[in-house]
């Protein structure tokens, strides 16, 4: 009679809605074999009759009263409840103790402590409260945790780290009869000499020039010069900025929220520096500057301002949790192939929006509607991140200990078009060992790290039903 003593938990008026509601539920008794007010339903799982108790009420058939001050469960936000020797706390009685998460205070851990209210974002970062932790919107150029780190490295068009190897353009201009040749290479802050820049070619209607960074490098600024060529000065005015992962489809540059693109003042003389900031900061491998202006020519030397992507995430630093258990990933984000519903309960349904890991409760886990390899859990991190891990947990339903114990992982940046994290060795699916018990946590880290905007988990081995509870782990970028 499991399935009775777990229903006489539950709330009786939440359940009379849910009759209401839910046909699905099964019929009432003919003879109503619960005591104590309680409501009795036929047809619902194995059992015979299940009798949902009146507060106060417990027990098969509601014939006993509650069964300690932990039952039902005064405590909020998946605390959990310890019943102590009847102590005064205050100016109340009390028999039980609620053991709070991080982030939640107060006798009923009622209260979610603000996080922010150290202001722990440096330099006009902006600080958002999570479950047991907070994040920090840093305004460019600052990074990292706490908006403490300044990305504002020159690149080396000016130092020369950057080869000519890497810089291209549209065209080149060819002056004295083709002796001059202005080109791309040419392009760098400061450069000196009578041909000491690039310059695009008369004809040419979509002048741009390119550097080829070699890997993703984030960029938060960009330095323009003009020059001057037979003592006339040669710049550009206005340009655009466009970026590129794959050196194939290119973004031009907007400020968030904006469906224009972006237009950057340039220059207005053949020597002064113009400097522009990029916030947001821009992600990117090909960085291509398109002038839109251009006084006398579109002549340009230049210097990128940017760093490393993870400057503050370096190979043990990125694995920072991507906020399943604080919330940072919020429910919309979470979605599965299906979510098994307890006797068709709403209530009992094990949604993806459970599968956060340490969440306590009945339902505390995501589960499937079947068992077998089709099904899949799905997050959403809103942009592309770094992943470096994950960390995943079982869960109990009715005392059953339920996990899953071999999984596979898929990630997408379109949720169209999936990869599977490949084993580096043998090049098959990579299968990630998963959990052997209802709760510990069994770490995983993904080698080499992957960038992607969705994440799949694939259940493939499970213990009784697929259950799971996990956090992802890695960083931005
Ligand atoms: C409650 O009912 C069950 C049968 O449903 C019975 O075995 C038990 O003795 C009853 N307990 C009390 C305290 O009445
Ligand atoms: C170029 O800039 C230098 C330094 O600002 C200035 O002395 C010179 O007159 C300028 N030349 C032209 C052609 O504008
Ligand atoms: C990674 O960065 C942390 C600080 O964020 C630093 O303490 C640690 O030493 C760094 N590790 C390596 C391998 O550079
Ligand atoms: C797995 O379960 C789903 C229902 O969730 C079903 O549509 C699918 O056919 C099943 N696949 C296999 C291989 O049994
Ligand atoms: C589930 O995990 C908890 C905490 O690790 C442990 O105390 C408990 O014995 C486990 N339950 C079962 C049924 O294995």
């Amino acid at each position: 009679m499991t399935a009775s003593r777990k229903a006489s938990e539950v709330n009786l008026t939440a359940i009379t809605l849910l009759l209401c509601l839910s046909p699905v539920i099964g019929d009432y008794c003919e003879v109503n074999n619960c005591h104590n007010g309680a409501t009795c339903v036929t047809g619902v799982g194995e059992e015979p009759f299940i009798c949902i108790c009146a507060d106060g009420f417990a027990g098969d058939t509601c014939n006993l009263t509650e069964t300690g001050p932990c039952s039902p469960n005064p405590c909020k936000n998946d605390a959990s409840c310890q019943v102590i020797a009847p102590t005064r706390r205050g100016d109340v009685f009390n028999e039980y103790i609620c053991n709070c998460r991080a982030g939640f205070e107060g006798a009923h851990c009622q209260t979610n402590v603000n996080d922010c209210a150290n202001r722990p974002c440096k330099n006009g970062g902006v600080c958002r409260d999570l479950d047991g932790d907070y994040s920090c919107q840093c305004p460019s150029p600052y990074v990292g945790k706490q908006c403490h780190l300044r990305c504002i490295s020159l690149l080396g068009m000016e130092g020369g780290a950057i080869a000519e190897s890497q810089i291209s353009a549209s065209s080149v201009h060819y002056s004295i009869l083709g002796l001059q040749r202005w080109g791309p290479e040419l392009a760098r802050l400061n450069n000196q000499g009578i041909v000491n820049a690039w310059t695009s070619a008369t004809h040419d209607k979509n002048p741009w020039i390119e550097i080829n960074m070699q890997k993703k490098m984030r960029l938060t600024g960009i330095i323009t010069q003009g020059a001057s060529r037979m003592g006339t000065a040669e710049y550009i005015k206005a340009f655009k900025v466009s970026s590129s992962f794959d050196g194939k489809t290119y973004t031009t540059y907007r400020m968030d929220g904006q469906r224009r693109d972006k237009v950057l003042v340039g220059n207005t003389d053949n020597d002064s520096t113009k400097t522009n900031l990029f916030d947001p900061p821009i992600v990117a491998q090909y960085i291509r500057i398109i002038p839109v202006v251009c006084r006398k020519a579109c002549t340009l030397r230049m210097e990128l301002v940017g760093c490393e992507l993870n400057v503050y995430s370096n190979t043990t630093g990125c694995s920072e949790p991507m906020g399943m258990k604080s919330r940072l990933i919020s429910d919309g984000q979470l979605s599965a192939s299906s979510s098994f519903r307890t006797w068709g309960i709403d209530s009992f349904t094990w949604l993806p929006q459970f599968a956060r890991l340490d969440k306590q409760g009945k339902t505390n886990a995501w589960s499937p509607s079947q068992n077998n390899r089709s099904e899949w859990i799905q997050v959403d991190l809103e942009k592309t991140k770094r992943l470096t891990g994950i960390v995943t947990q079982g869960a109990k339903d009715f005392g059953v200990v339920q996990f899953v114990s071999a999984f596979k992982v898929a990630y997408s940046n379109d949720e169209e078009s999936w990869s599977m994290v490949k084993d580096i060795n043998t090049d098959s699916d990579k299968l990630f060992q998963g959990n052997i018990d209802n709760n510990s946590h069994m770490k995983n880290v993904f080698e080499p790290p992957f960038y992607a905007r969705y994440v799949r988990v694939v259940p493939w081995e499970w213990h009784e039903r697929i259950t799971l509870r996990m956090e992802l782990l890695g960083c931005d970028d």
